[in-house]
């Protein structure tokens, strides 16, 4: 079985058979002359010539599909255990990086309340847009996702300056515009299967190139950042701010029609509209 199985097979049974048909041939009618001379009789002769020819024809055919058959269930059966075990190691994997948002999202919670609600409120509002786009289902997950601790680096902003309850000064503000950049730094080597560390550096970046950390424009953005900007901004000037009081979900969609394709990308701000003007969307409380 071990020759069989480290030799070409398909060659050997091939050239075997070739020989043998060979010796076939040559002999085979010198050998029912010998055995009898009547014609009746060398007629059936002949015909269990080509019985035997077939028999043993059909067999070797046998030999090498039924090897061939065997390795090919083997080959499907190997990949699909290989298939199972990588779905599971993702499902693992996933699992882990899911918890690994909670607490996230829970230690941000605990420290400032506020900024958690925002963040809950502006990853239903992402995720809707994305389904309105008809975005794949993973990709909607990974804005979620990013959403939901998009403002994760307000962890490095003291308490005072997020709650405080007047107008920012030049400092304290250009203090604020840190946190999309302390976020990423944060996130940047957890290994997500979606950018969620760059959509969250992105977040307060504009189509114009007048946003920050890094004056990003257009198609530099990634769709996700640009949904994200526009839900987070949606949802700042609708709710209730440290600083002011909320300024509803009219002036909120005014800004987006008012900027649409200039700070905002028009396709998404044509989904979130669509979402609270016929769909009848309203933001979480
Ligand atoms: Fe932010």
């Amino acid at each position: 079985m071990k020759f069989i199985r480290t030799t070409n097979f398909p060659f050997l049974v091939s050239v075997l058979y070739a020989f043998l048909g060979g010796i076939w041939i040559l002999c085979s009618d010198k050998f029912t002359y010998y055995l009898t001379n009547d014609p009746t009789q060398l007629i059936f002769l002949q015909t269990y010539k080509g019985w035997i020819y077939v028999s043993v024809t059909a067999f070797l055919l046998y030999l090498l599909l039924n090897k061939g058959w065997k390795s090919l269930q083997f080959e499907i059966q190997s990949r699909r255990e290989a298939e199972e075990e990588l779905e599971q190691s993702l499902a693992h994997t996933q699992v882990g990086l899911r918890s690994t948002v909670k607490v996230i999202a829970e230690t941000v919670e605990a420290r400032d309340p506020y900024t958690a609600g925002h963040q809950r409120r502006v990853s239903e509002l992402a995720r809707s847009i994305a389904t309105e786009m008809n975005l794949p289902h993973n990709q909607i997950d990974g804005i979620r996702i990013a959403a939901n601790i998009h403002d994760l680096g307000k962890i490095s902003i003291p308490v005072e300056i997020l709650s405080k309850p007047s107008q920012l000064s030049d400092v304290e503000f250009s203090l604020i515009k840190e946190h999309p950049l302390s976020g990423y730094n944060i996130l940047k080597d957890i290994a997500f299967p979606w950018p969620i560390a760059r959509v969250i550096l992105e977040h307060h970046e504009r189509m114009d190139g007048s946003g920050y950390p890094n004056g990003l424009k257009g198609d530099e953005l990634l769709l996700e950042s640009r949904i994200l900007a526009v839900a987070d901004v949606v949802e700042a000037m609708a709710s209730y701010r440290p600083y002011r009081a909320a300024l509803g979900i009219d002036l909120a969609l005014e800004e987006i029609v008012n900027n649409r394709g200039v700070l905002y990308d028009s396709i998404v701000v044509d989904a979130c509209l669509r979402l609270f003007n016929e769909k009848g969307y309203e933001l979480q409380e």
